[in-house]
């Protein structure tokens, strides 16, 4: 018995599209999601790869296929067909990609106003934050999403959430090559960043030279911070854990040394960190910086590091 290409065709895209699904939700590429707005920033990417699996299985398969099925025979010297090119085709595979495009950057654009977006401050219920309630892109997100299979139910940010003060308020200062944390309410500096669990925090952040970029990925946010100019986050951490703040934006030679630690604790061991601090800074007042290569020559804190890479300093001077 000969099966109908159509089956065949029906039969190939239904288990095409149940593998990308599957692998979709169990790419296992992202870290953890420690913060409120991590998990609408995944379910972004698992869509994404969804779409993209898809795409290279239909690629790779018809290629392989292709190569084997039409592969030149023992003998066969003559030219292949004359083909002219097929606009019905052309169309449909420059249509179905450009609206899938469209789809995403429709639903990208939702997820990003729903973290913050233009408006991290969220203070005065700006129309952006309005329209993204009610804009297509909702519908478009929820589409994808159903598709994607996605079971897992995204953060719903409430009204109140969005546009209610921060409760912690941290400033950042980005140079090169650390970060300095200053918290405004007790004015203690710090070069690690110690945040409560579950309280929205702003984070308000410039740049004393050059751009470098505040990113923490198991929180899924990025900011540059840029000399002269304010720029803002605010998200909610959610899981107690250490986690990596690194510079995203290449500073100088040594931006990849550019990291410090991000802690996320309950608020008991928070505030009992800030009152540490706050002794600490009262007992020597630059103890809290001098933790900070601030202090110190360019030539002590880039020892460790020209050591590894088998340069000295007077080689350093000469680069100077
Ligand atoms: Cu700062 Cu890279």
């Amino acid at each position: 018995m000969k099966i109908p290409s159509a089956i065949w065709t029906l039969l190939i895209g239904i288990v095409l599209t149940l593998v990308s699904i599957w692998y979709g939700q169990n790419h296992g590429l992202l870290p953890t999601a420690a913060s409120d707005e991590a998990p609408l920033v995944d379910e972004l990417f698992n869509a994404m790869m969804t779409v993209s699996t898809g795409i290279f299985l239909i690629v790779e398969c018809v290629l392989i296929y292709s190569v084997i099925k039409y592969r030149r025979r023992a003998g066969d010297n003559e030219d292949g067909l004359p083909i002219e090119g097929n606009v019905p085709l052309e169309i449909l595979w420059t249509a179905i990609p450009a609206i899938i495009v469209l789809g995403i950057s429709i639903y990208s654009f939702d997820v990003y106003t729903n973290i913050g977006g233009f408006d991290p401050h969220g203070g005065h219920g700006s129309p952006m934050m309005e329209e993204s309630m009610t804009m297509p892109g909702t519908a478009m997100a929820a589409t994808l999403d159903h598709r994607s299979g996605n079971t897992a139910t995204p953060v719903q940010f409430s009204e109140q959430q969005k546009t209610s003060p921060p409760q912690l308020t941290v400033d950042v200062t980005g140079l090169q090559y650390a970060w300095l944390f200053t918290y405004p309410e007790t004015g203690v500096t710090t070069g690690e960043l110690h945040l409560p669990i579950g309280k929205t925090v702003e984070i308000n952040m410039t740049a004393n030279d050059v751009i470098h970029a505040f990113w923490i990925p198991e929180f899924r946010i990025k900011q540059d911070a840029i000399p002269g100019r304010q720029t803002n986050l605010r998200f909610t951490p959610r899981k107690a854990g250490d986690y990596e703040l690194i510079c995203a934006e290449l500073c100088g030679p040594y931006h990849g040394a550019m990291k410090t630690q991000v802690v996320v604790e309950t608020q008991e061991a928070f505030d009992q960190w800030m009152q540490e601090q706050l002794v600490a800074s009262k007992d020597t007042p630059n103890q809290a910086v001098a933790m900070n290569p601030l202090d110190i020559t360019s030539d002590e804190f880039l020892s460790p590091y020209t050591k590894e890479m088998g340069i000295n300093s007077e080689i350093l001077h000469q680069i100077k």
